[in-house]
Order: C-alpha cells, then sequence, then structure tokens
C-alpha cells in the first residue's frame, strides 16, 4: 500500500499560479500517462471499497477528472457508473443542483433515470479543493433518494477544508496537501 501511494504522489505534477495567480494547481495527467500509477490508483480506491463499503451498488463519477477513475473503478467493482455532468450536456429528462463557485453559479445535473431510490452510491473525483462540487453532487443523490455512502477523490487540498463542507457525508483521499 505504502509502495502504491509512493507510485501515486510521484505522478502528480504542480503548477504554481494556474489557472490564476496564487493558485498550486495540482495535475493528475501524469497518472494517467503511466500504466503503473494509474492501476495503483485504482488498486488503492478498490481496496478502501472492498474493505468500507462492500455493500455499493453504483460508482458516480463527477465532470470531468471523475471520469478518469469512475468506470476502471466501476468495471474492477463489477457495479455500474453514472456520470455527474455540468448542466445542460445530457440529454433526456434531468435533475440538477446549483452551488456556489468563488465568482458566480455553476450547476451539475444527473439523468433522472440514472439513479434508483435507496441505490447505494459512491462519488468519485480528481480533487477535492472547497468541497462545493461533490457537495452539490451528494445533493444531487438526495434528490434521487439514493443513499450517499461516500466520497472519494485521490487529492485533497486540506488547506481549504471541504470535509467540513461535505459533512455528513464523509470523504477519503490517497494524497493530501
Ligand atoms: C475541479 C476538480 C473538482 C473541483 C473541485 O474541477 O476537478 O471537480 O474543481 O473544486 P471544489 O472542491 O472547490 O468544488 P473544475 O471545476 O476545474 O472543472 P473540470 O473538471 O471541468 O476541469
Ligand atoms: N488541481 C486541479 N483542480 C483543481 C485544483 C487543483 O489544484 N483546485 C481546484 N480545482
Amino acid at each position: 500500500r505504502e509502495a502504491k501511494l509512493d507510485l501515486v504522489t510521484k505522478h502528480i505534477k504542480c503548477f504554481p499560479d494556474f489557472p490564476s495567480k496564487g493558485i498550486l494547481f495540482r495535475d493528475i495527467c501524469p497518472i494517467l500517462k503511466d500504466p503503473g500509477a494509474l492501476t495503483a490508483v485504482i488498486d488503492l480506491f478498490e481496496e478502501h471499497v472492498r474493505q468500507t463499503h462492500p455493500q455499493v451498488e453504483l460508482i458516480v463519477g463527477l465532470d470531468a477528472r471523475g471520469f478518469l477513475f469512475g468506470p476502471l473503478l466501476a468495471q474492477r467493482l463489477g457495479v455500474g457508473f453514472v456520470l455527474v455532468r455540468k448542466k445542460g450536456k445530457l440529454p433526456g429528462p434531468t435533475v440538477s443542483v446549483a452551488y456556489k463557485l468563488e465568482y458566480g453559479e455553476a450547476e451539475v445535473e444527473v439523468q433522472e433515470d440514472a439513479v434508483a431510490p435507496g441505490e447505494k452510491v459512491l462519488l468519485i473525483d480528481d480533487l477535492l479543493a472547497t468541497g462545493g462540487t461533490l457537495y452539490a453532487a451528494c445533493e444531487l443523490m438526495k434528490k434521487q433518494n439514493a443513499e450517499v455512502i461516500g466520497c472519494m477523490v485521490v487529492i485533497e487540498l486540506k488547506e481549504l477544508n471541504g470535509v467540513e463542507k461535505l459533512k455528513p457525508n464523509t470523504l477519503f483521499s490517497l494524497v493530501q496537501y
């Protein structure tokens, strides 16, 4: 487990002042470029889910980088994968939840029939910053009467305290800064 975490950490790149001055951007692209590092990420998530949430029925991934890890994990676990997208991208009847960004507002959306009432879902994204995006996705799942059993990210930015924002939903992260 330590060796896998080490491999993952080595493949996170750091960009000062992106996308704007004062922001230290953590980039997961090198993980995707390295098959060993990507396998390590999925192994670590799989181990966590099998130990902590064996009852999971569905993996729900967040637009856009949750889509990179979610389907791989869902396949390993033998469960389905559902997309939570930014508003206006999904066809057919949808349900949405608005949330605040640093400047302005955004909305996350899911297809109305994508999640069944009572379904036990785990949410996944690449990174937790303020927690606004994952929290809105949790609210969206609850609006559909799904049972959110946890949230998972590769990277948690501790100083922004997204974990507080997410409560009472719980977070599992592989790497913390
Ligand atoms: C990033 C990241 C998370 C979210 C985290 O996505 O991938 O989804 O921000 O921020 P928060 O915890 O403060 O809500 P971004 O909004 O940059 O969109 P993208 O995935 O389309 O690049
Ligand atoms: N990296 C990637 N996405 C992000 C970050 C970051 O550091 N902060 C907020 N969204």
